[in-house]
């Protein structure tokens, strides 16, 4: 059965991509982004700066104080403090240390912070990735502030914080940022590592050929902290906060050709929502145009929108949302905070102002879409790294140590399979809404041996059956081809 359902596939899966080439233009390219916004728009997912400070209404701001520059010693001891302020709902952990020996800091914010709590997502925010792009690193101090300060007072506040397990890392380049120099508008000192190398192009790309100079030749011990970072932790959604312009992007950011053009990945219109959610939320980001409040740092090739696809706006191999995309469970997108990389102090409260409920808003997407707990029907004991694909996006999540799974989903009709290599599969149909997130939970029946073959591979071939017309259904078919075609190889040698 495998072999003749494979051949009927191919054939197909080239035909759509030769069709998705023929409309390979530009303005149509963005033009249909913008469509994809509205209509989701029309289904009213994204908020405003003005309804989410009602929504979230009163709360106990930054203090002047805080809007300044805090230089590695200052952010350490900051953290501390905060952990030592708030020990029921912080957890500070470091992911390891830069190559000049400075710890790589992680603050959880949670009601629970020191344990994973079956069923509650996980969520981060790295920030300061290249060195000189500091106002995400600030940005997440003043989170960390109005997180831990209202937590018990605000409603909305508390309820994310008791729901959610935050885990926050103002700087992921340490080292970069002792180089960097206030003031600093669109320079690049202090962007890459000590050892020159730009993080950012620093994590196995999708194209390994693709990868430049400033990739560096060996994985980076920041990177590499990285890395192993996420794969401690069932991470749903994160966004990583550079500067140089004003826009939220998402993968995939390099492309079969490292051509410029849009490349995205089978779950586009789920990165479109996110990242609109953030440009909405914001005062300006949104705003179509040039968004610079200095014109000379508009450049040409900024998109109209506020948001774009990586590879649409310029390629990058070896990107950290690409991996997060490929490589977990995690979906990533990049967000420049601000034109200017490094702004004086005395912006910093206006910078706060204007992403404070982009910042929150964003936190809350991690909880849309479908989640559950995936159980032996017998023992009725979590199982681990059973795979959860949906009918319409062929990027597979599998389920963490406990069972539980997470998978982020935009309004609409889905098929969920779930299937693991002692199990048999089971599909289920959930209707996505927009508020809150589905629980669907499956408990699931062991395989006798001779099924097993069938079982792990059954979730790849409900998917193919299920696909429907979204934009994204050309390039979800070529993945899940390339995926049978690499398993099925796999599988026989
Ligand atoms: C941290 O707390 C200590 C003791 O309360 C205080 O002296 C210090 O100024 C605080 N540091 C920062 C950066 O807030
Ligand atoms: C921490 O939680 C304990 C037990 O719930 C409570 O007694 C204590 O007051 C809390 N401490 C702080 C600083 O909130
Ligand atoms: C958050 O959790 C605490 C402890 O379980 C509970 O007392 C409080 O009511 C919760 N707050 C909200 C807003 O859910
Ligand atoms: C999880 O499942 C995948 C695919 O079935 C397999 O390649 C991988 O080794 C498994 N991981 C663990 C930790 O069992
Ligand atoms: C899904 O739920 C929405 C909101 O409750 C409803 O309007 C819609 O008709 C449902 N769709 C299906 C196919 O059941
Ligand atoms: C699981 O097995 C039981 C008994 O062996 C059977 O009755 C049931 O239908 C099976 N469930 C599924 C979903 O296949």
């Amino acid at each position: 059965m495998m072999p003749s359902s494979l051949i009927l596939f191919i054939p197909l899966s080239t035909i759509l991509l030769a069709f998705v080439r023929c409309e390979d233009q530009q303005s149509q390219l963005s033009q249909s982004t913008s469509l994809l916004v509205d209509q989701l728009d029309s289904e009213k997912l994204f908020r405003t700066y003005d309804q989410l400070r009602d929504t979230v209404g009163d709360f106990d701001d930054v203090a002047v104080e805080l809007f300044e520059h805090h230089d590695h010693d200052e952010l350490t001891q900051l953290l501390t403090n905060y952990s030592r302020q708030y020990p029921n709902i912080t957890h500070l952990y470091s992911i390891g240390q830069s190559i000049q020996g400075r710890e790589l800091w992680v603050l959880i914010i949670s009601d629970n912070p020191r344990e994973h709590e079956l069923g509650e997502p996980e969520f981060k925010y790295v920030g300061n990735m290249h060195g000189n792009e500091v106002v995400g690193r600030e940005a997440l101090i003043y989170l960390i502030d109005i997180l831990c300060k209202n937590y018990g007072k605000n409603e909305y506040i508390s309820r994310m914080v008791n729901e959610t397990r935050i885990h926050i890392m103002p700087s992921m380049n340490p080292d970069g940022y002792s180089a960097a120099r206030e003031g600093d508008k669109s320079g690049v000192k202090g962007r890459n590592n000590v050892e020159d190398v730009d993080l950012n192009r620093n994590f196995p790309a999708r194209f390994p050929s693709h990868r430049r100079k400033s990739s560096g030749k060996t994985v980076q011990l920041e990177t590499a902290a990285v890395m192993r970072w996420l794969q401690q932790y069932p991470f749903v959604l994160s966004a990583n906060l550079h500067g140089g312009t004003t826009l939220v992007n998402y993968p995939y950011d390099d492309s079969p050709d490292s051509a410029r053009r849009r490349e995205p990945t089978p779950d586009h219109a789920l990165f479109v929502k996110l990242a609109y959610s953030y440009a909405r939320a914001h005062s300006r980001m949104w705003k179509p145009g040039a968004r610079c409040l200095r014109p000379e740092l508009n450049y040409e090739r900024d998109p109209q929108l506020g948001i774009i696809n990586g590879a649409e706006w310029y390629p990058v191999a070896g990107g950290m949302q690409d991996w997060n995309y490929v490589h977990t469970n995690c979906f990533e997108v990049t967000v420049e905070m601000n034109c200017v990389k490094f702004p004086f102090a005395r912006e910093l409260g206006f910078l706060w102002n204007e992403h404070k409920y982009s910042m929150l808003a964003y936190i809350e997407e991690v909880h849309k879409g479908v989640k559950g707990v995936i159980v032996d029907k017998e023992t009725q004991k979590g199982i681990a790294n059973a795979s959860i694909s949906v009918g319409r996006g062929a990027k597979i999540i599998s389920s963490a140590e406990g069972g539980d799974y997470w998978r982020l989903l935009n309004p609409g009709v889905y098929q969920i399979t779930v299937g693991h290599p002692h199990y048999e599969s089971q599909t289920a149909t959930v209707n996505v809404t927009k508020d809150a997130v589905v629980e669907l939970n499956f408990a699931l029946n062991q395989t006798t041996s001779t099924d097993s073959f069938k079982s792990e591979f059954g979730a790849l071939i409900d998917q193919s059956t299920t696909t429907d017309a979204s934009p994204t259904t050309a390039s979800s078919i070529a993945v899940i081809a390339s995926t049978l075609v690499s398993r099925l190889i796999a599988s026989h040698v």
